[in-house]
């Protein structure tokens, strides 16, 4: 029968149905992005560290980073209230004049690359190397918007009203960025509610909308405990969609609040990278460590199985180089440039905890995972053996620095395994053999697919980013990609022809 999962969907998209219902007009002349500025679009690079200038302008930034003290909340009718009646000059002043918010907003961010990246630094416990490539999205976003939202003549496109924007910790500028720039770029007043453990790096991203010149009273910046004051937000009808980026408990319980809001949640992964005797072997092994400890393994997007067929698990020479490669990734705090692996979050408990310190049946580690010092939440990384399907670790998102391996007997196998999960997040094949792609390509199930490259690290136009299954609520238009500032409008709603 389905999972209990599966009927919730369900219930979400028997919602969307209702809500998506448009004119034969519209219809007809869908929205479409710019296809001109989208081959014209180029993607910030990200920051060269082998530049010592780089590298001194970081310094200069830590050394003066303080923390931003943080406004008193408005009530949330205020909050609403100013929202409410900010928007529709926003909307009306037109999308040209929006643009040229959004790329000044975009110069603003460029210029306090340095600032930002200290604040992840201290804040969400990154890395600069980690911290770097967020806000090269986060000003591709806000190009990206600017120059592909367009309506196409004969279709009338109107902004929701006030949008909700509830971001995680994990990718506390980036993911933030985006929906916020979606949102305004398509004519809404929107309220940003961060995670309470990254509130300095979007009260920093908040700063600098602001310094940009997007209105305060359009943008507001609403760093509420999470609990009761979210559902006087949500069920509050000037609201009119609600982005929300955590945990599928949390996407239900805003649904059940409000189940007719439009509710665009990515809500968590359990991704496989599977590996097969025609891979490059060692760009297997790079791309693996990248993508299963990145950030620690906390990306919504990382790797945490490698699913290899018989002849890589087997293979004595992957397995040292496996071992080799996760083994001498520096671990330290993030105040440390010379880390790698910094701190989780939180101190692990639950799924994690069980990851980082048990072994099911089967299992062996390969390298075992330790708290390093007194930081509890500092742990090397880890590597088991041995997770067979059906496991705990074979099906629960863990979010940390953990990775377990799978042997195979096939690719058809390889699939079904990374099928088998709840989830469709990110998946990834290494093989050279393009029949082999092929057949991946058209069996797995996940929203983004990646071959011969790690899991992690979309880039915006190049890579829009989204889920399936029970990683994703909602109509299915990807961050970074053509269709997703149309989220954010009612479409023809005053053309129906009939
Ligand atoms: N967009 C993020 C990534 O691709 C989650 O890693």
């Amino acid at each position: 029968g389905s999972p209990a999962w599966a009927l919730e969907q369900e219930r979400f998209e028997r919602g969307w149905a209702e809500r998506l219902t448009v004119s034969a007009e519209s219809r007809r002349a869908k929205p479409a992005v710019d296809p001109d500025a989208a081959a014209a679009f180029e993607n910030e690079p990200d920051t060269d560290w082998t530049q010592a200038r780089s590298r001194a302008a970081l310094n200069a930034a830590i050394a003066d980073w303080k923390p931003l003290p943080v406004a008193p909340l408005p009530t949330v009718e205020e909050l609403l209230g100013t929202a409410a009646a900010a928007q529709p000059a926003w909307e009306a002043a037109g999308i040209e004049h929006r643009a040229k918010v959004l790329h000044a907003v975009a110069r603003v961010m460029t210029a306090d690359r340095f600032g930002t990246i200290a604040t992840m630094r201290a804040d969400a416990r990154k890395s600069a190397t980690e911290a770097d490539p967020e806000v090269s999205e986060a000003i591709d976003f806000a190009r990206y918007y600017a120059d592909t939202f367009r309506v196409p003549a004969g279709v009338q496109a109107n902004a929701l009203g006030v949008v909700v924007v509830a971001s995680p910790w994990n990718f506390p500028y980036a993911i933030p960025a985006g929906g916020v720039l979606a949102a305004l770029a398509a004519g809404n007043a929107v309220v940003l509610k961060p995670a309470p453990e990254t509130v300095q790096t979007a009260a920093r991203l908040a700063q600098q909308l602001w310094d940009a010149g997007v209105p305060r009273d359009v943008f507001q910046f609403f760093p509420c405990p999470d609990g009761d004051v979210g559902k006087a937000l949500l069920t509050d009808p000037r609201v009119g969609a609600i982005v929300l980026t955590g945990a599928w408990d949390t996407a239900k319980l805003f649904h059940s609040w409000r189940p007719r809001l439009r509710l665009y949640a990515e809500t968590s992964g359990k991704n496989a990278m599977v590996i097969t005797a025609q891979a490059d072997r060692e760009l297997a092994i790079k791309d693996l460590v990248k993508s299963a400890f990145g950030h620690a393994g906390q990306k919504c997007s990382a790797a945490s199985l490698a699913i290899l067929e018989a002849e890589v698990y087997d293979d004595p020479a992957f397995r040292r180089q496996l071992l080799d490669a996760a083994a001498s990734l520096p671990v330290g705090p993030s105040t440390d440039p010379r880390s790698v692996i910094t701190p989780v979050v939180k101190a692990p408990e639950g799924a994690l905890k069980h990851a980082l310190t048990t072994l099911d049946a089967g299992e062996e580690w390969l390298l075992e995972p330790k708290q390093v010092g007194d930081d509890p939440c500092l742990w090397s990384p880890g590597i088991k053996l041995g997770v067979r399907p059906g496991s705990a670790f074979h099906r629960a998102e863990c979010f940390g620095p953990v990775l377990g391996l799978m042997r195979a007997a096939s690719l058809a196998g390889a699939i079904d395994w990374q099928n088998a999960v709840d989830f469709g997040l990110t998946a990834g094949l290494h093989s050279l053999d393009p029949a082999e792609q092929a057949v991946w390509r058209d069996r797995v199930q996940a929203g983004n697919l990646y071959v011969n490259r790690p899991t992690t690290g979309a880039i915006v136009n190049r890579q829009p980013f989204g889920g399936w299954k029970k990683s994703s609520v909602g109509p299915g238009a990807k961050a970074g990609g053509p269709n997703y500032t149309f989220l954010f409008t009612r479409l023809s709603d005053s053309r129906e022809t009939t």
